[in-house]
């Protein structure tokens, strides 16, 4: 449902010179019309990827403040994003929640502020292994939707973003089937707690060690509807095949 959507995570990579190299693999790359590409380099590159990108591409910040910007080292807020020229950021990534520790409410704090602001939400969810293998996957993503929906007052500018954390940087990417079977739980849970309209309207892309040989038969799936990729974001051809594997 929707435009397909692929957008590229560079986590923490890259500098000055080998971005500026991607960016021209980038800008060289044929890439199918009817999808939505996005890359989300690191924050002290986004004025030069801004400045060097073709505009086919629109750029993402990987985090955000939760609201305006004053007194608060280290954080860069919503408003700083868009005077680069960001129209979306990635919220909720697993590594936030995980590695760094932010929690629903405050991933949910920061979605609503930059909704308000007219940016756009890559809404990250994902069950860890040993939830999955508790058979609380469900459980687990629900809640995190559960989080977004209390704290968004619309849908109209998010994508959803299916990562399940043990395929996420570990090169075992789900199955078509299991990627699918939530996708479509995710779907049915906006259905019965937000609309039908916004159940079939959004967006749920899929990511977790997406590449170039795996992306057809996980493109093929109905309710998989385009991919967040990290390591193979990071070379300009492989992505550029993961964009065009839209069906
Ligand atoms: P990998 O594609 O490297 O597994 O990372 C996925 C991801 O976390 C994208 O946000």
């Amino acid at each position: 449902s929707g435009k397909f959507f692929v957008g590229g995570n560079w986590k923490c990579n890259g500098t000055k010179d080998s971005i500026s190299k991607l960016v021209s693999d980038l800008n060289s790359a044929t890439l199918e019309s009817d999808v939505d590409v996005v890359v989300a380099p690191p924050f002290v590159y986004i004025d030069q990827v801004k400045n060097s990108l073709t505009d086919r591409i629109e750029i993402a910040a990987q985090n955000c403040w939760t609201g305006k910007g004053g007194a608060f080292t280290g954080e860069i807020s919503v408003e700083q994003l868009k005077d680069l020229g960001c129209k979306w950021v990635v919220l909720g990534h697993s590594e936030r929640r995980h590695v760094i520790g932010e929690d629903d409410q405050f991933i949910g704090k920061k979605a609503a502020y930059a909704l308000s602001e007219g940016v756009g939400v890559i809404a990250c969810i994902g069950e860890l292994l040993e939830e999955r293998e508790a058979g609380k996957t469900f459980d687990v993503c629900f809640q995190q939707m559960k989080a977004y929906a209390d704290a968004v007052p619309s849908w109209d500018n998010i994508v959803v973003a299916y990562e399940p954390v043990w395929a996420i940087g570990t090169g075992k990417v789900a199955s078509p089937e299991q990627a699918q079977e939530v996708h479509i739980a995710v779907r049915d849970w906006l259905s019965k707690n937000v609309s039908a309209e916004v159940a079939s309207k959004t967006r749920i892309i899929y990511g977790g060690s997406v590449n170039g040989g795996n992306c057809a038969e996980l493109a093929k799936k109905e309710d998989i509807d385009g991919f967040l990729v990290g390591g193979a974001s990071l070379k300009g051809p492989e992505f550029a095949t993961i964009i065009n594997s839209v069906t």
